[in-house]
């Protein structure tokens, strides 16, 4: 059984693989970056962009929602897919929610990207309900840890009204660095 602390490292060193956190919050918005580019539908504007992925203003990962909610940034797009392999089960179609797990359309207002993470890490236990409700921890779980950010970047869509329900019709290209830190974190 590893430490809460070890997962919380390993999470980490997966997002630095994934080349998303680290990178896209230590390096500096490009001077004259055009802000059309950045606009998204929703009320969550992306402040920056970097190989493909959205950041806030607070260095949290955004999406990018355009033509009228049809298109996503290619996050969003990795994130509904891994969602749909790994949390539809408890957490139903498009993050609305079933008899045993909340909706993550409504968990998700106000919640920032370090509370997400901690929660998929390490698991989640209401031992006040009368039926045990768990969450499941997926600190260990590379198709899970090595997609976090987009995990949580599409819920955020759909928290934010951004997005409707399904797949989405269109999606921005697959960045060539999404690849090379898919293939490294998955190793
Ligand atoms: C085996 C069922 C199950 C799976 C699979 C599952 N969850 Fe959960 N999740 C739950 C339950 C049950 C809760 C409520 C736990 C509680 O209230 O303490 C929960 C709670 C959460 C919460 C906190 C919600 C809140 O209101 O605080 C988040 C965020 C979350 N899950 C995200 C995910 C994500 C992302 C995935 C997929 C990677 C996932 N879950 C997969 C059952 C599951």
């Amino acid at each position: 059984m590893r430490r809460a602390a070890d997962r919380i490292a390993g999470l980490i060193l997966a997002g630095l693989a994934a080349g998303t956190l680290g990178a896209v919050s230590t390096s500096a918005a490009p001077a004259g970056a055009a802000s059309t580019d950045l606009k998204s539908e929703g009320p969550t504007q992306p402040a920056k962009v970097q190989d493909g992925q959205y950041t806030d203003k607070n260095g949290d990962p955004t999406y990018h929602v355009t033509d009228g909610g049809k298109k996503v940034d290619w996050y969003t797009m990795s994130g509904y897919v891994r969602y749909n392999s790994n949390c539809i089960v408890c957490h139903g179609p498009d993050g609305m929610g079933s008899t045993y797990a909340p909706s993550l359309v409504d968990a998700l207002k106000g919640m920032d990207y370090a509370h997400f993470a901690g929660i998929v890490v390490g698991g989640k236990k209401d031992v006040n309900a009368s039926q045990e409700l768990v969450m499941p921890a997926f600190g260990d779980n590379k198709n899970v840890m090595c997609y976090l950010p987009d995990i949580f970047t599409y819920l955020r869509a759909r928290s934010d009204g951004a997005l409707g329900r399904n797949r989405p019709p269109e999606h921005e290209p697959k960045p060539a660095a999404f690849e090379k830190a898919e293939d490294a974190c998955m190793k």
